[in-house]
């Protein structure tokens, strides 16, 4: 990896104290960053680097992965970090930033590479980016790059005039887009189950398949978001990028090792592919869903529009369940079920993999044969499933269901932050959103923010602590399929049911 210095505008703020210094720790701790190494934390508040470091140091001692409990190891991480007044409207902060930067090479020989990372408002992006450009901080004999987290834009237009704007001072390849899911370890798995298991290339498609589901069910609900989240809702919060860069992963056939074009390439394809939702069939392959009051493991919680900060009449979707289809040769007829939701039964996002069902052509003495599954767990539990019909042992006649697979609890698994601020060090834009996907992905679900602001859909409540509006559930009934695991709190109890013991050893695939 190239010496760099990682310009953090931001440092001050909460996403910086909970993300990225416990991700940049424990990069270092696993000998993954560069040994000349420079951060430039930047804020309003007038700290000294003494005061900044003393804070990095309670950021990762509360939310670090990894205990910070190695003093020499800390200390040796801390020295990495310096700090830097500026206001993002001041032209002149930029200039002793730009001075600041150039001494720092100079003084511990790291190579003039500058990554930017914006972990700010999206309403700085655009002032940010112009004056990096006009102060001569972009201008380097190394490379530049520019990290952003969501959202990126509101709708199409917006979207479309935002890239034009960063465009002027960065190139596309210059520009990494976070989209936090692409950095769990289980998408980025994705692409190397389908290429190491000829098993899942065979059947990866509408030959075998009958549909599949994404699902990223949050128990939390709108917490203290109200501003942004009341303006922003379901649709834009989650399923325009997150559900979004799911399927893409899941369906774009994606090529071996590193190659971010081709992964570009393939994930445009998905896009492309995907048959376009008209304006007047929102309200039916579109649920939108509002959470009522209801209780989440035992507690009671309040509706949504009796959240602090949300108006009384706010129509805003905390809640969407829509139908996709694409039109290619491998996916043709096959639905995929995607829906998400705050206030809902569990905290779970997963991908299930439904396939045909040989079973009901076989005689009706088989009972209890169901499809078999394929689960990928996410998060917070990593786990890939296979659910096979097997013989029961009471009735030779008789199938029962196992279930195989692997599974890892939440807390060892490395952040998303960690992998995603590693791949933008090296420049590997593989796991990042690339502007046509973000675009096209906006072509797409503008029909819905449409017929949502006309108020064409209806808004279903639904109580809170359940698995989402009944609407949602007639959406899958209407094909004549349902969703999975919805009887049960976690698909892995389905693995006691059957009684076969999942192997607890960790994924032995990376
Ligand atoms: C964020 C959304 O992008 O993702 C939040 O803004 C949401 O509203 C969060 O809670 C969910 O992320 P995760 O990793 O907990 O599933």
């Amino acid at each position: 990896m190239d010496a760099n210095t990682f310009v953090l505008f931001g440092a001050t703020g909460d996403l910086a104290k909970r993300k990225i210094y416990p991700a940049l720790f424990n990069l270092f701790l696993d000998g993954k960053l560069p040994v000349d190494f420079s951060v430039i934390g930047l804020g309003r508040r007038e700290w000294s680097d003494e005061t900044f470091k003393a804070n990095i140091e309670r950021s990762l001692h509360s939310f670090s992965r990894r205990k910070a409990s190695d003093a020499e190891a800390v200390n040796q991480f801390l020295g990495f970090f310096g700090y830097h007044v500026l206001n993002v409207d001041r032209k002149e902060d930029y200039q002793s930033l730009l001075q600041r930067v150039a001494e720092r090479e100079q003084t511990l020989g790291v190579a003039p590479n500058r990554l930017f990372y914006l972990s700010v408002g999206p309403e700085l992006f655009e002032t940010i980016a112009a004056h990096i450009e006009e102060s001569g901080l972009g201008e380097t004999k190394g490379w530049k790059r520019l990290v952003i987290e969501k959202p990126f834009g509101r709708d199409l237009q917006s979207a479309r005039d935002f890239n034009a704007q960063l465009s002027k001072a960065f190139t596309e390849e210059e520009i990494f887009r976070i989209d936090h899911y692409l950095g769990k370890p289980m998408v980025q798995k994705l692409q190397l189950l389908q290429q190491t298991n000829p098993v899942l290339q065979a059947s990866w498609n509408n030959r075998y398949i009958a549909n599949v589901q994404i699902t990223a069910s949050e128990t939390v609900g709108v917490e203290e978001r109200a501003g942004y989240y009341d303006h922003s809702g379901a649709l834009r919060d989650m399923f325009q990028n997150h559900m979004l860069q799911l399927l893409m992963m899941l369906a774009g056939h994606l090529p071996k090792g590193d190659d971010s074009e081709q992964v570009r390439y393939k994930k445009k394809h998905v896009m492309q592919s995907l048959e376009p939702l008209l304006r007047q069939d929102v309200a039916t392959q579109v649920v939108r869903g509002q959470y009522a009051s209801g209780s989440i493991q035992g507690k009671p919680v309040v509706g949504y529009k009796d959240e602090a900060g949300i108006p009384q009449d706010s129509h805003n979707d905390t809640f969407i369940a829509a139908k996709l289809q694409i039109e290619d040769d491998f996916w043709r007829g096959i639905p995929f079920y995607i829906r998400t939701g705050k206030r809902m039964k569990e905290k779970a996002t997963r991908i299930v993999i439904e396939f045909r069902e040989p079973v009901k052509q076989l005689s009706a003495a088989n009972n209890g044969g169901a499809p078999n599954l394929l689960v990928f767990e996410i998060s917070p539990n990593e786990g890939i499933y296979l659910r096979l019909n097997t013989e029961g042992e009471a009735q030779q006649q008789d199938l029962t269901k196992v279930l195989i697979g692997s599974h890892k609890s939440g807390s060892d698994v490395p952040e998303a932050y960690e992998n995603l601020i590693y791949d933008a060090l090296r420049g590997d834009s593989s796991f990042f959103a690339h502007w046509d996907e973000v675009e096209l992905s906006w072509k797409w679900v503008q029909p819905i923010l449409d017929a949502y602001a006309a108020n064409e859909v209806p808004l279903h409540e639904y109580p809170a602590g359940s698995f989402g509006p009944q609407a949602a559930h007639e959406l899958l009934a209407k094909d004549g399929f349902e969703w999975w695991f919805d009887q049960e709190s976690e698909a892995a109890s389905e693995a006691t049911n059957a009684g076969t013991p999942l192997t607890q050893e960790p994924l032995s695939i990376k």
